[in-house]
């Protein structure tokens, strides 16, 4: 069991001046993979670090296994670290580092063998175990520092953005191995990243933070089809959702959004919440994946064609993204490769009114949630 709770955590630096985690309630089950994402200094490692009990609390109350930790010692708290520069002893070999940590707590021999060959065959690095650190690849070396966590058995896993300095490749291989680790160790393992993709491919619940408040802590799924405000709209998903001013309008027997000249109409599921938005001003949100390149053919109720002229043509790979203006906004649709676009086309566009988002413009949080 090891279930991490946050009560009202407050952390400030420099004797209370500046605080850098206001009020932080969280709860985080046990064998739970969370992510912490969110822009650089929004507190995911100081988060982090008071977990492991590197940074001591300024208030509230932290829980791990419904035990109060605010004064439990790190080493006291059975928990397990790796850092995004792996921190390996650079003159012992891969063996000595990953029996170190045993070795200090005295185990025997026997036993020390015994775990550190089972987390070198886990990580597959048994051939490596007589070399230095620096004779490793850096996914090597990554899984060097993984399996010194892992010999510890902790409760629970740390990881500050562990796969940070590898290459795009080492990354996805890293990415399916820490997910495998995790199901295969059943522990607790939290994990910072400021990669999306990182938090959305291997996360069981995502913690979205900006200035240390969470604006949403759930599903990859939900963060993607249910985002709370636009902060985390725009934040899951590459490219970012788009965000169009639109006037909430009623034509006829229809809700509609007007924007820059065009109209949508309202989707049912979603006219009850906005009538209280008509004659107003809302942001409608839509993702580049919810914008198709239009080929004639019947066009539903909810959706509505629009010509725009093509900026930018980008391609990449299996799509290509097609940036435009419309009014104000600058947006990016992500179509398919089938038909050949190039900057300066005028492009007919198919919006797909069923995936819009609506936000409040005051409050920037989406409307009806
Ligand atoms: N010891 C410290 N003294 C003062 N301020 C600090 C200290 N440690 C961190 N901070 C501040 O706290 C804020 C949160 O830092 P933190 O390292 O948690 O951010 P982060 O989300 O991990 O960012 P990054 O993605 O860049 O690693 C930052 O504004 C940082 O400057
Ligand atoms: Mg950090």
């Amino acid at each position: 069991m090891a279930a991490i709770k946050f009560r009202n955590v407050v952390k400030s630096f420099d004797d209370g001046k500046v605080t850098v985690i206001p009020d932080l309630s969280l709860d985080i089950k046990d064998k739970e993979f969370v992510v912490l994402v969110g822009p650089s200094g929004c507190g995911k490692s100081t988060t982090l670090r008071m977990i492991a009990g590197l940074e001591e609390i300024s208030g509230g109350e932290l829980f791990i296994d419904d035990k109060k930790v605010n004064d439990v010692a790190p080493k006291d708290r059975d928990i397990a670290m790796v850092f995004q520069n792996y921190a390996l002893y650079p003159h012992m070999n891969v063996y000595k580092n990953l029996a170190f940590a045993l070795r200090l707590r005295k185990m025997p021999k026997k036993e020390i063998d015994e775990k550190v060959r089972w987390a070198a065959s886990v990580l597959e690095i048994e051939p490596y175990l007589d070399r230095k650190p620096r004779a490793l690849s850096g996914g090597q070396r990554q899984r060097v520092a993984l399996g010194r966590a892992m010999v510890r058995n902790p409760k629970v896993f740390l990881l500050d953005e562990p796969l940070s300095n590898l290459d795009a490749k080492l990354r996805t291989e890293m990415r399916s191995q820490i997910t495998m680790l995790h199901k295969r160790l059943q522990t607790t393992f939290v994990y910072v990243t400021h990669d999306q993709t990182e938090a959305m491919t291997m996360a069981d619940r995502i913690v979205i933070m900006d200035k240390g408040v969470v604006r949403q802590f759930d599903t990859p799924q939900k963060l993607w089809s249910e985002p709370a405000d636009m902060f985390v709209a725009g934040f899951i998903g590459s490219p970012g959702m788009n965000f169009i001013d639109c006037l909430i309008v009623r034509r006829g027997e229809s809700l509609c959004a007007e924007f820059a000249g065009n109209r949508l109409r309202i989707p049912s599921a979603k006219v009850k919440m906005l009538e209280p938005y008509e004659g107003k001003n809302v942001v409608l949100g839509i993702r580049p994946e919810h914008i198709s390149a239009y080929t004639g053919g019947i066009n539903t109720r909810e959706s509505c064609v629009i010509t725009v002229k093509a900026d930018i043509a980008e391609m990449t790979g299996g799509d290509v993204n097609v940036y435009f203006n419309l009014g104000e906004s600058r947006c990016i649709a992500r179509i398919g490769t089938e038909k050949k676009i190039s900057a300066g086309d005028s492009v007919p566009l198919l919006f797909d009114g069923n995936s819009a988002h609506f936000f409040d413009k005051v409050t920037s949080k989406a409307i009806g949630i």
